[in-house]
């Protein structure tokens, strides 16, 4: 018997009623009946769904390991594929024969059929991923990271990588992991106080980038539309909801953009990502729905079909010191706004997608674009509610005076970025870009609360388990 291979997906499809096939993946549960078989279902994580495998009594090895498979288990089922008559199924698997590849001690394996709180699936993440929230995310994180991919490719943005360890710290805060060979150990044994980096494999300090944005700037000075997308890393110690030490971004730069082409590209992006999830991941869409955030498909269809509001940030905190709404930290022209302050404008005032724009130039990154006021800057942030901030990104100081005088009043080195202000010596264009959080957008899409649920091994202060 030749039996083609299938995943639980295809064999749930009714074309498959008459085939001879074969499927593998981890048993769920397992039912017996009093009339001489077992239901198994089987989840190969192709689907949320399970195929339901009928195991008659007939099979030789059904006493001796078919009637006793447990949640977790791993088989190998081969048989007839069938019209189900049962309810949720179209087709179900008659098996002819079971190979069990490894059995899942009840007393031991920690998934039983009863309910974990998402805490303490935090604590098995190597097998969270075989629940079906956790399936779930996966799918659909991984349709985002495809949307994203087609959404640049189709506009034929280039995807560019910018290098992981870099020198510089494109967001000025400061909070770089150090990379480094030299050896801790010894440096403590010898009570050394000042370190000599020239002896560090770089010769000088090297840090984890917390953006490519500065280097993706070069290539789209040349090339005109580019996008990075990869890891980025960030020392701060933020025990939130919405923060990783290790999380991934992705940054588009355009050349010939100004900050309204910039807003344009980042709200069609939004909207894209989230359609594609409510068209191609239905089910798991239904679940997070249904189980995680009651009203989200709706909520995002209404995200697709409507305007994001624009409005400067002096507006918003005219907005926010008017709105008689108590805050835990005060809003004050000049100051950053805090996610509660974030949340209120999008969730409570708006109800609506914000992109804040024209931030005060003190509490923004060297490299925004000036605005003649002197006061503000071309920034902008995009923020969706239940998340907050999503999107970071500006128009670009394209004039090398503004960026070198920026730089001084920052107290950032002008030598060591030599190679960033070369773009503005030489064929200078305005040019612009921003940064989607991937963890980020993927809490949107999903409605899941807590960031280290929806990347497969949260990095946080403290944790670097798995
Ligand atoms: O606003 P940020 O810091 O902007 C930049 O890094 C720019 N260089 C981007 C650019 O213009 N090319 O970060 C961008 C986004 C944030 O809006 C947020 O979604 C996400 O990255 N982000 C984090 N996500 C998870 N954990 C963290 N610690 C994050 N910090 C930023
Ligand atoms: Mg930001």
């Amino acid at each position: 018997m030749s039996s083609e291979k299938l995943s639980v997906k295809q064999a749930r499809l009714p074309e498959c009623i008459g085939k001879t096939i074969k499927i593998e993946g981890w048993v769920r549960t397992r039912r017996d009946s009093k009339a001489g078989f077992s239901f198994l279902e089987i989840n190969d994580g192709s689907c949320l769904s399970n195929l339901q495998i009928i195991a008659d009594a007939n099979l030789a090895n059904y006493e001796s390991q078919i009637k006793t498979l447990n949640t977790g288990a791993s088989v190998a089922v081969e048989g007839l594929m069938k019209e189900s008559g049962g309810k949720g199924q179209a087709t179900e698997l008659v098996a002819k024969s079971v190979v069990v590849y490894g059995e899942a001690d009840p007393e031991t394996y920690p998934l039983q059929k009863k309910r974990h709180s998402f805490e303490k699936l935090r604590e098995w993440a190597h097998l969270r991923s075989r629940t079906n929230t956790f399936g779930a995310v996966a799918r659909v994180r991984n349709c985002i990271c495809n949307s994203i991919h087609q959404f640049f490719q189709e506009q034929e943005f280039l995807y560019v990588h910018t290098p992981i360890i870099t020198a510089s710290d494109c967001e000025g805060a400061g909070a770089m992991f150090q990379v480094t060979t030299l050896d801790l150990d010894k440096i403590a044994e010898k009570e050394i106080k000042y370190l000599d980096f020239k002896q560090d494999f770089f010769q000088r300090r090297a840090y984890l980038t917390v953006s490519g944005q500065l280097e993706g700037e070069t290539y789209a000075c040349a090339l005109g539309k580019i996008y990075t997308f990869g890891p980025t890393f960030r020392a701060e110690k933020s025990n939130t909801t919405r923060h990783l030490a290790e999380f991934w971004m992705i940054e588009p730069e355009m050349a010939f953009y100004e900050l309204e082409d910039n807003m344009d590209l980042a709200e069609a992006f939004i909207k894209r990502i989230a359609k594609d999830a409510i068209t191609l991941c239905p089910e798991d869409m239904q679940l997070f729905n249904e189980h995680v955030e009651p009203g989200l498909i709706e909520a995002l269809q209404k995200v697709v079909d409507s305007q994001f509001v624009r409005l400067p940030y002096t507006e918003a905190v005219e907005i926010l010191t008017g709105c008689g709404q108590k805050f835990e930290y005060e809003v004050k022209w000049g100051s950053d706004l805090q996610s509660e302050h974030e949340r209120y404008l999008t969730e409570q005032h708006f109800k609506s997608p914000v992109i804040l724009y024209n931030y005060p130039r003190k509490i923004k990154p060297f490299y925004m674009y000036c605005n003649d006021d002197e006061k503000t800057v071309r920034g902008m942030d995009v923020l969706v509610p239940r998340v907050g901030e999503i999107i970071g990104g500006s128009q670009r100081e394209h004039r090398l005076e503004v960026l070198e005088a920026r730089m001084a009043e920052q107290g950032i080195p002008a030598e060591d970025y030599w190679w960033y202000s070369d773009l503005r010596r030489f064929g200078t264009v305005p040019h612009a870009g921003f940064g989607l959080g991937l963890e980020r957008a993927v809490q949107f899409i999903t409605g899941m609360t807590n960031i280290r649920d929806v990347i497969p091994f949260p990095r946080f202060p403290g944790n670097v388990e798995f």
